[in-house]
Formats: structure tokens, sequence, C-alpha cells
């Protein structure tokens, strides 16, 4: 079958797997990537598929309502994949109204424009699907009470069997919203817009939130691409606090998976949670970066030990983040196809020979950011 699918943020790091997943595997469809390329989007991101006949990029901020209407009726697009979103949490911190403004106004505006156009045609909603990318962060944070660690419920690819959880309870579909970053309020604010469009206008819209991904392209503010990096440079590894929080991680090409899975078979009006029940704690990451890029530089592995520097705690920090993802793995069959040390050992060989793109992204601007931020810590 034939779509028009735009995708929103697709030059950022997620998107740029989601395009890259959708215009490789379904040559039928016509795949545009709407986005604004802030400081996070980067088309490099997709140079092996920018001259395929069924991808378009298209510049455009998601808040630019008028312009997001007319792309939609000038390509008679009937799926939207959106991403497009301030997603660091750092930076909601200090620039909260950027976040509002792209992850609650921006969304509105993709709902409102889809809206409109597929409201005005005979067929309405029929076919058509809206698909908003959202995060385990809205669900606030879990304690954590096992800081020995305890057997997950259940084990997927993405943990070895050994592999701990640090808390008995998990974020689940129908969890209450308890945000507490600038990041996490838009997102949830956004989360509520979307589906108060299914509930007001019956809109096909799907959620889904997804715990925190790594891979390539990922912007190097987040903690595996910066430290990966640090440690090659021989610079400082700023922990947050004493190191001890928690994430729970998932290769970034089984989230764009996951979305493909979802996009095609889940149903309207639910919310999935995507994730690999593998959580680290922050400090254990780091060694095992410390050891991985020591030894693929063939130096002693866990000289660089030295570089750990720990900083003051980023404020409002959550504790843990753990999501249990067995509704999507009972209902649409998906699980992770990588375990975490195939996944980081790739990652961090990806980053060390993708220097140039290390470089050119860090060059400029960026750098004066990442100055300045811990400048003032
Ligand atoms: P990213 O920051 O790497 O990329 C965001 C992209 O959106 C960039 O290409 C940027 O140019 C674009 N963009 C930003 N503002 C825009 C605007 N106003 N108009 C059009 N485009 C705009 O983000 P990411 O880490 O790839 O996250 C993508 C989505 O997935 C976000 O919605 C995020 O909340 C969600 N998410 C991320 C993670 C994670 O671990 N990174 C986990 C769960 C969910
Ligand atoms: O959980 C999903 C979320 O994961 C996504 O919604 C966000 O878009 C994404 O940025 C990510 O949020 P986090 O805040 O968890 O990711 P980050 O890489 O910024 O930080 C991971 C952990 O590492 C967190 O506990 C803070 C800590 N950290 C981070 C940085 C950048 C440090 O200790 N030092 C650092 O320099």
């Amino acid at each position: 079958m034939k779509r028009n699918i735009i995708i929103t943020g697709g030059a950022g790091f997620i998107g740029s797997h989601v395009v890259r997943l959708f215009v490789n595997k379904y040559p039928e469809y016509n795949i545009i990537n709407l986005d604004k390329l802030t400081y996070a989007g980067n088309l490099a991101n997709l140079k092996d598929i920018e001259d395929k006949p069924n991808y378009k990029f298209v510049k455009m901020d998601i808040c630019d309502f008028e312009g997001v209407l007319k792309l939609m009726q000038d390509n008679h697009v009937d799926g939207i994949i959106h991403l497009a979103a301030e997603s660091h949490v750092d930076r909601s911190i200090k620039d909260p109204f950027t976040f509002a403004q792209t992850n609650v106004m921006g969304t509105l505006s993709m709902l409102q424009a889809a809206k409109l156009y597929w409201e005005s045609l005979p067929e309405k909603w029929e076919g058509k699907r809206f698909y908003h990318i959202s995060t385990d962060e809205v669900y606030g944070a879990l304690e954590l009470t096992h800081p020995e660690g305890v057997k997950p419920p259940f084990s997927t690819k993405a943990s070895s069997d050994q592999h701990l959880a640090y808390g008995e309870k998990f974020f689940t579909e129908d969890l209450k919203y308890q945000p507490h970053s600038p990041y996490s309020a838009a997102k949830a604010s956004s989360d509520h817009f979307v589906r108060a469009f299914h509930d007001t206008y019956g809109m096909p819209t799907i959620v889904t939130n997804c715990s925190n991904n790594y891979g390539p392209y990922q912007f190097p503010e987040k903690l595996i691409p910066l430290f990966i990096n640090n440690i090659r440079h021989r610079k400082p590894l700023p922990v947050y606090g004493k190191g001890e929080n928690v994430r729970d991680w998932l290769y970034v090409v089984d989230h764009a998976r996951a979305i493909d899975t979802i996009f095609h078979q889940g149903k309207v009006a639910e919310t999935y949670n995507i994730g690999g029940f593998n959580e680290w704690k922050n400090i254990d990451i780091i060694h095992v970066l410390i050891n991985t890029v020591d030894r693929l530089l063939g130096r002693k592995e866990g000289e660089d030990m030295d570089l750990i520097t720990y900083v003051t705690d980023r404020a409002g920090h959550d504790m843990r983040y753990a999501i249990d993802s067995t509704k999507l793995q009972r209902e649409l069959g998906w699980e992770p196809s990588l375990q975490f040390e195939e996944g980081i050992e790739l990652t961090v060989k990806w980053y060390l020979d993708n220097q140039e793109w290390m470089d050119n992204v860090t060059s400029g601007d960026y750098m004066k950011y990442y100055e300045d931020m811990y400048a003032n810590r």
C-alpha cells in the first residue's frame, strides 16, 4: 500500500534512525522529513539515504501552522510520526520557554493542521494515523528501593540474565503523570493534547513512552556520546551528584523497530511503553564506557578512571527510570534485538570511527554552550 508520511524531527538522533528504517524498508511510501534543523538537527545523519526517490527533506518549524497544513495538503499526507522536540533536560532547566513553545505549541500546531486537513477529506479519519513519540520521563521518578539490585520480573534480549533492577516498581501505561523537569512537563502536556484530539475530535492517535536511547548520531550533550568523546580526548567526565541515578537503556535501532511495529499494528488511542528491562546506574555505565574506549584505543583498560569528576547534581534530578514494556511485547510481539553489551560496543566503535561527525557538531556555538554550562557548576 502506498502511504505519504511526515516524520518530524527526522534530522535528529532517533528521528534519523526512524527515517532510515522507513525509507529503506518501504520503497512504496513517500517519506517527508520535516525538521527545523536546530542545533540538534543534522542532515549528515541521513547521508546514506538522502538521494532515495521515496525521501524528501523539508526545512520547517512545526510551530509554522500554515506551512505544516500546506505541506500536508500538497503531499496528501495520511500518516504522521511526530518526534520533533527540544529533548535535553539540562537545557530545559535553563530555558523552559523554548521547551513549552516547541514541545507543546509545536505539537498542537501539528495536531490542528492534521485535523483541518483530514476532516476536509471525504473519507475523513479513515486510514489516517497521528503517532506521537514521548518519553518515560512523564511518569516522574521511581525510588531506588533496592540499591544492591533485584531480579527484574521479565528478561529481554536487551539485558543479560544476570542483569538486575534497582527497585520493584516499574512505569506502566496506567500510571499517573508526574513530570519534574520543564522538559518532561512540556512532553507531558503535549501527550495530553494528543489524547485530547482523539477524545474530542476522534483523531486516530497513538502515544508511546520510551526509555533512554543510545547509539550512533546522538548529540554529544547527552551522557553516552559526551563521555565517549571526553574519554577519547582525556577531558573530565562530569558525573552529576553521586552517579547513583538509574536509567533504562535501549539501543536506538530497537526503538525505531518498535515505532515501525506500532505505527503499523498499534491500536488507535492506545499507549505503549517501550523499553528493554535494562537498568544501569550512571556510574556503572561510565565504568563500561571508560573500559571500552580505553580498550578500543589500545590504552590500558581502565587507565582513564581518574577522569571521573563528581559535580553539582542536576536540579530536580530524577532518581530512577524503569519501563515495563510487557504490553508491547505481549500484544505486538516486539522485543529488543541487541544485548546492551553488544549495543554499547557498536556505539563506542561508531563514535570513535566517526570523529569528523563529532568534530562538526562540537564546534562553534555548541562548545560555547558546553563551556558556559560547566563554568556555572
Ligand atoms: P534530538 O534533540 O536529537 O532531535 C530533535 C530533532 O527535532 C532535531 O532534528 C531538531 O532539529 C528537531 N526540531 C526541534 N525543534 C523543532 C521545531 N520547532 N520544528 C521542527 N523540528 C524541530 O531528539 P531525540 O533524542 O532524537 O528525541 C526525539 C524524540 O524522542 C523527542 O520527542 C524526545 O522527547 C523523544 N524521546 C527521546 C528519548 C531519548 O533517549 N533521546 C527517549 C524517549 C523519547
Ligand atoms: O528517559 C528518556 C529521556 O532520556 C529522553 O526523554 C530525553 O530526551 C533524553 O535526553 C534522556 O534524558 P536523561 O536526562 O536521562 O539523559 P542524559 O543523557 O542527559 O542523562 C543521563 C543520566 O546521566 C542522567 O541521570 C543525568 C546523568 N548525566 C548526564 C550528563 C549529560 C551526568 O551525570 N553527567 C552529564 O554530563
